[in-house]
């Protein structure tokens, strides 16, 4: 087979041990020849595509980030045409399957999150034989346990809310400590437990400022005059709106999120009169060499990717099914997002050591 690869939407740890897994498995097992696209859908709508050999994908299996590089404002069915000088949408998908045929592809492996793959969908639809690779920190694509990327933001944020820990408990201060996630509270969930969070605040679970407030207090009676809170960037307080820093037109994701967490460092501070600081991690969380966790899983969904394609099942997405790497259908891991059970283990396990959520 001759296949093509490429990354879309935002980067995370791990892309490049899926690019290293798909082109090993491609070449030692089945002879096949890759070729990298470059930037996402970008680079079949340009039709920028180079070789992808061995040598190429070889010593990128640490490395952070995505050798082929990776773009969001990418979709070929709503591609934004500024020849006009005001933002057009137009689509070019006619193109992208142009380009497809003319590197005489038998395949695309498109690793991506809900954006990209829908976008995958669409155009297997228009008759290109592709299989799906879901990656995202924010965990919150349905049909598979867990995305890589996840597992090695979490432990970026554990880190730094150790650090935290020990300023906030010096200065005797509360600490809001702000992650991605967009509308899925897993980052903040998981690190919130793994880094000895007091409150989490997460978009499944609407909260209070006085009961964050009460928190606090209930700890300074029992001598703790300090206290770490994770708000996920999707949380919102019981009857208000998400924190908006910015949107922007030519995005695929037009809302950016932000400011939630210096919005609770300000409630706080008014409520209870405690010093409060807030951090926002931000893009570090997408950063850095990838977990040993990462690292095995997006290598397990690289070499099953290239045995899908083998076997024809397009339009598919290798999902981990715990002890498996199986085969989901596009269609049922989009538009539903992952997001955390309110009752489940996490939750449920983090209010059992007296983790508030903000709700009572
Ligand atoms: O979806 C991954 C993610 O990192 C979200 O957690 C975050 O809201 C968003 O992407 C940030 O996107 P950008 O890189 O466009 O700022």
């Amino acid at each position: 087979m001759r296949m093509g690869i490429l990354t879309g939407g935002g980067d995370c740890p791990g892309l490049n041990a899926v690019i290293r897994a798909v082109v090993k498995t491609a070449v030692h097992e089945y002879n096949d020849e890759v070729i990298g696209i470059r930037d996402g859908f970008s680079g079949l709508i340009e039709n920028r595509v180079h070789d992808l050999d061995l040598d190429r994908a070889s010593g990128i299996l640490s490395r952070g980030g995505t050798i082929l590089g990776s773009s969001n404002r990418d979709n070929p069915f709503e591609y934004g045409d500024k020849s006009t000088g005001a933002v057009r949408h137009i689509d070019v998908s006619d193109t992208v399957v142009e380009n497809f045929h003319k590197n005489n592809l038998d395949c695309l492996i498109v690793i991506g999150g809900d954006g990209t793959l829908d976008i995958a969908h669409r155009l297997s639809a228009k008759g290109v034989n592709l299989v799906g690779i879901p990656k995202t920190i924010d965990n919150d694509l349905n049909s598979t346990e867990v995305t890589f990327g996840y597992d090695t933001a979490v432990g970026t944020v554990m880190d730094a809310l150790d650090k935290i820990q020990t300023t906030a408990e010096s200065h005797h201060r509360v600490m809001v400590v702000e992650v991605m996630g967009r509308d899925a509270g897993w980052i903040a969930t998981a690190s919130g437990i793994a880094g000895g969070a007091h409150i989490i605040l997460i978009p499944e679970i609407p909260f209070h400022p006085e009961v964050i407030a009460r928190k606090i207090y209930e700890r300074k009676e029992r001598g703790k005059h300090f206290t770490v809170i994770v708000v996920a960037e999707g949380a919102t307080p019981l009857g208000g709106d998400r924190v908006i820093k910015r949107t922007v037109e030519e995005a695929s994701e037009s809302v950016r999120l932000g400011g939630i967490g210096e919005w609770v460092a300000n409630q706080v501070e008014e409520l209870t009169r405690v010093e409060t600081r807030c951090t926002v991690l931000g893009h570090i969380q997408r950063g850095g060499s990838p977990s040993a966790f990462d690292r095995i899983l997006a290598t397990r969904y690289g070499a099953a990717a290239v045995v899908l394609a083998h076997e024809g099942k397009f339009d598919h997405m290798v999902s981990l099914q715990t002890p498996n790497i199986v085969a989901a259908p596009l269609t049922d891991a989009l538009h539903q997002m992952k997001r955390v059970n309110v009752n489940g283990s996490h939750v449920i396990t983090g209010k059992n050591i007296g983790i508030s959520f903000g709700d009572k």
